[in-house]
């Protein structure tokens, strides 16, 4: 029952034009969750609790705070984590991540998913910093931004081109980062995860 209603999940995005992790990225995910044990989870970009639902149940331990400023998109993954009883599993947060009311003062997260607005990656990173657990680490979705990233001459659009010069500035940010190492993934749109050094 509960994958039917992910299904229907994926079609109502599909449908609303609401970006999703495709499949590959979030079975990528839910493997590194098992397989790092990881419980505490913070999600940056809910919109209709997808993701948050797939990661909320790849581990009996896992729970996921997740934090979305658009309304309608809000509601929409309060309906759905409810129908899917995971209520108990995800806490939703309506608002901007960037506000200054958004904070978890001294809670530590295993995992950060970065997965919002691209041209924000390096705020969110910096805002996030010190919630990361000393063995945790960063997951941004995206890194390839279909495809774009590698073909920025092809870009006619200004404010695309815009958005991949900082998703470029915040990739360059990760790969020569004193304090951090980072892996990238061709999987599903482009992943990287990034840990404190020493700890890969
Ligand atoms: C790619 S979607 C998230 C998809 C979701 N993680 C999934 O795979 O099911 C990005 C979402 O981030 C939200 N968003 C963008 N910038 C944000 C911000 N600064 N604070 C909170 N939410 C933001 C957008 O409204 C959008 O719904």
């Amino acid at each position: 029952m509960k994958e039917e209603y992910l299904k229907q999940m994926e079609e109502y995005a599909d449908e609303n034009n609401i970006p999703i992790m495709n499949k590959r990225g979030i079975n990528f995910l839910c493997k590194f969750i098992e397989q790092n044990d990881i419980r505490n989870i913070l999600e940056i970009g809910t919109a209709i609790g997808y993701s948050a639902s797939k990661m909320a149940m790849c581990g009996r331990n896992v729970h996921v705070i997740s934090i979305e400023r658009d309304q309608e998109r809000y509601i929409e993954a309060v309906k759905n984590i409810k129908k899917l009883k995971l209520d108990k599993k995800i806490t939703l947060v309506l608002g901007d991540a960037n506000d200054l009311s958004i904070n978890f003062g001294d809670e530590k997260f295993d995992l950060i998913l970065i997965d919002a607005a691209k041209a924000q990656y390096l705020k969110f990173f910096k805002k996030f910093e010190n919630n990361l657990a000393d063995d945790g680490v960063f997951i941004s979705d995206n890194m390839n931004f279909h495809g774009y990233v590698d073909a920025e001459s092809e870009i006619k659009s200004r404010n695309l081109r815009q958005l991949i010069t900082k998703l470029k500035k915040y990739i360059t940010f990760l790969e020569e980062n004193d304090k951090y190492d980072t892996k990238f993934y061709k999987v599903g749109d482009g992943l990287a995860i990034t840990a404190k050094k020493g700890v890969f």
